[in-house]
């Protein structure tokens, strides 16, 4: 029932090694040098760790004790220093998993797409359960939390490789029976569109990707920063934007030009950007899109953006578990030096400006945006307590901006078509088009470039189809599992930020989830609260114990042993979360539950009532 994201453990005992060396552990040279070499990218050594890591565990399948005090001596640190951030982050092993380490996505999306029987199906193929490893070390198995492609739900992941996408049952085979399971690629669907007769700057046209310099070149590429850093004055380019009305697209919605404006004009210190591309919150699938098939105008809105906040260096923050993303950013990246558009002498103005891209590793938090600070420099992404603020002192103790990946994408558009073009779309307080990314009982799940304030079921039934079996829509998630839910009463609301303000929930990340009339309302609640319970970071004991404690009322009710009293417990539990806490991710698991709670009372009353969960057709857990 629960999904433990526990160590897999018994390869050892069995006396296997996915790292093959007999016990001898010691890194390559060719291992060794690598970590030396990325000590250059940061301004301290002890960045290099989560890269470092990385690294080491692509040689070795995990990262047993011998391997971590060799990484701390590369990089000057102590061993504990490294074990406790090998033992923060999800994706670290400390123990051998299998050769092929199947890891199976949870979360929303995927549990409703069926991932609960996967998980059954390997589990009686394999006789072992999550947590666990085959007597021969072939295969462990993992139940982990979303892995950012909840439009092609159910998601697996083995190893460290590209996602396999709508897995079934025959997928699930021909893993397990494969001479060589790491071998079986699938090509990811196309699942981002613009919807006919939307004017579209984020996305390509449909079905083309703009990978290729040369490509993005033709379409009048980089131009636009190359003005920026010729023509413009920073002042010049935070006012565009600040009178363009964009709203960063990371979730709070803040404005970005004036966010830029927060920076100081003169600083002794470097001023850094550092670009959030973690995006680990379920039903948030969209930056995704934009590294796959728009690198380019990315990396142009970084490097304008670098200019507008007098930065020397950008650093992207991209979830570990994005391969396919990271492989096409770096190859984008690589032919933007090559093409003098990064280095030490940009475009030939005699500036320099750099761009550095580093991995997480598993943990949602870091998408926090002190929390990712602390991650890019190599320490748990633990969130820092404001003030400061990151713009006063952000990374290494530097004035530093955070924006998130659509948000930087958005910039070259408007600084090439002005502040009066962008407000040409969307709502007078909510401009631009953004990427929604539907999931879930829709029949076309997908990322669709669309105005803000496109009303709710236009996206559900227009763009993504409607339910697949016919059913009425129940339950509907608007931004990211954070934001409060709604009922199907608010269908008609506008996707901007103060409709859905009005309405009682947030835009966030326009990520929605929709869920027909079969599904067991509180069994979401207990998915999404299993979540935030996992991702607590625990330095606040409101958020550690309120989280967890939250999970185990809900999982009570919706097996039957729930009281009316737990009813109360929940909104009592939710007061506490609220505003107590060092970042709001306490506040976010009370908004899910708490609104679950508020808007399908009935429902918990009936399982309470009944003793049993009244929705048989319902997902599993
Ligand atoms: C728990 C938590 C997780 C977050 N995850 C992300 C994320 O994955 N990506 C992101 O851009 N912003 C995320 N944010 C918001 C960031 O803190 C920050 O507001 C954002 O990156 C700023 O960029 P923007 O102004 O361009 O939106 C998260 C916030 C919280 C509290
Ligand atoms: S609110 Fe939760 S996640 Fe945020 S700092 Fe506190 S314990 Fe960590
Ligand atoms: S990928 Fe499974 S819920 Fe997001």
């Amino acid at each position: 029932m629960t999904a433990e994201h526990t160590q897999p453990t018994g390869a050892e005992s069995a006396g296997t090694s996915s790292c093959g060396c007999g016990g001898n552990h010691k890194l390559s040279d060719a291992c060794r040098a690598r970590i030396v070499a990325l000590r250059k990218d940061y301004p301290q050594s002890r960045a290099a760790l989560l890269p470092a890591l990385h690294l080491a565990q692509a040689e070795y399948g995990y990262l047993p004790r011998p391997i971590v005090d060799e990484i701390a001596e590369l990089l000057d640190l102590l061993p504990i220093q490294v074990q406790e951030v090998v033992s923060f982050y999800p994706m670290f092993q400390n123990s051998k998993v299998g050769r092929c380490h199947i890891q199976v996505c949870a979360n929303i999306a995927c549990a409703l797409g069926g991932a609960r029987k996967l998980v059954r199906q390997i589990e009686s193929k394999l006789g072992i359960r999550p947590g666990e490893v085959t007597p021969d070390g072939r295969f462990s198995l993992a139940e982990v939390e979303c892995l950012g492609s909840c439009g092609t739900a159910p998601v697996i992941q083995l190893n460290n490789q590209p996602f396999i996408e709508r897995v079934t049952a025959e997928d699930i085979d021909r893993v397990l029976q494969a001479d060589d399971p790491l071998q079986i690629g699938r090509e990811a669907p196309e699942i981002s569109m613009i919807p006919d007769g939307v004017p579209a700057y984020l996305l390509p046209p449909n079905g083309q990707a703009l990978r290729t310099i040369d490509n993005y070149l033709a379409q009048g590429g980089y131009q636009t920063a190359q003005k920026a850093w010729r023509e413009m004055q920073p002042e010049e380019l935070q006012e565009i934007v600040k009178n363009s009305g964009l709203r960063g697209r990371g979730g709070a919605g803040f404005g970005t030009g004036m966010k830029w404006t927060f920076m100081p004009k003169e600083s002794q210190k470097p001023c850094y950007l550092a670009v959030n591309g973690d995006e680990s919150e379920p039903a948030t699938f969209k930056d995704r899109q934009i590294l796959q098939r728009n690198p380019h105008q990315f990396l142009e809105g970084v490097l304008i953006a670098g200019r507008a906040i007098r930065a020397q260096a950008a650093y992207v923050y991209l979830r570990g578990e994005y391969v396919t993303p990271y492989r096409i950013l770096m190859e984008a990246r690589e032919q933007a030096y090559a093409r003098g558009y990064f280095g030490d002498n940009i475009m030939g103005t005699g500036q320099k400006f750099d761009v550095y891209v580093t991995r997480g590793a598993g943990a949602y938090i870091c998408g926090e945006e002190t929390g990712m600070m602390e991650s890019l420099e190599g320490k748990k992404g633990q969130p820092r307590k404001r003030p400061p603020f990151p713009a006063a002192s952000g990374l290494w103790g530097c004035p530093t901006t955070v924006n998130n990946v659509e948000t930087m994408t958005h910039i070259p558009a408007i600084v090439r078509n002005g502040a009066e073009w962008f407000k040409t779309m969307g709502t007078e307080k909510s401009t631009g088009n953004t990427l929604f990314g539907v999931s879930g009982h829709v029949r076309r799940p997908g990322v669709f470039e669309l105005p803000l304030g496109t009303p709710l079921r236009e996206i559900i039934e227009k763009h993504a189809g409607g339910t697949p079996s016919g059913r009425p829509v129940k339950a509907i998630v608007p931004g990211g599992v954070s934001m409060p839910v709604l009922t199907a009463d608010s269908l008609d609301v506008r996707m901007d930020h103060d409709s859905l303000q009005k309405a009682g929930t947030l835009l966030g990340t326009g990520g929605v989830v929709v869920m027909d009339d079969s599904v067991c309302v509180v069994r979401a609640a207990a998915v999404i609260a299993r979540f935030f319970r996992h991702e607590s970071c625990g330095q606040c004991t409101n958020c550690r114990e309120g989280t967890a404690f939250l999970y185990r009322l809900l999982v009570r009710i919706e097996q039957g042993d729930g009281t009316a009293a737990d009813l109360d417990t929940i909104a009592e539990v939710c007061s506490f979360m609220e505003g107590q806490t060092i970042c709001v991710l306490s506040d976010a698991a009370a908004w899910a539950a708490g609104n679950f709670l508020k808007r399908f009372r009935a429902d918990f009353e009936q399982h309470i009532r009944d003793k049993r969960c009244p929705f048989p057709d319902s997902f599993e857990m």
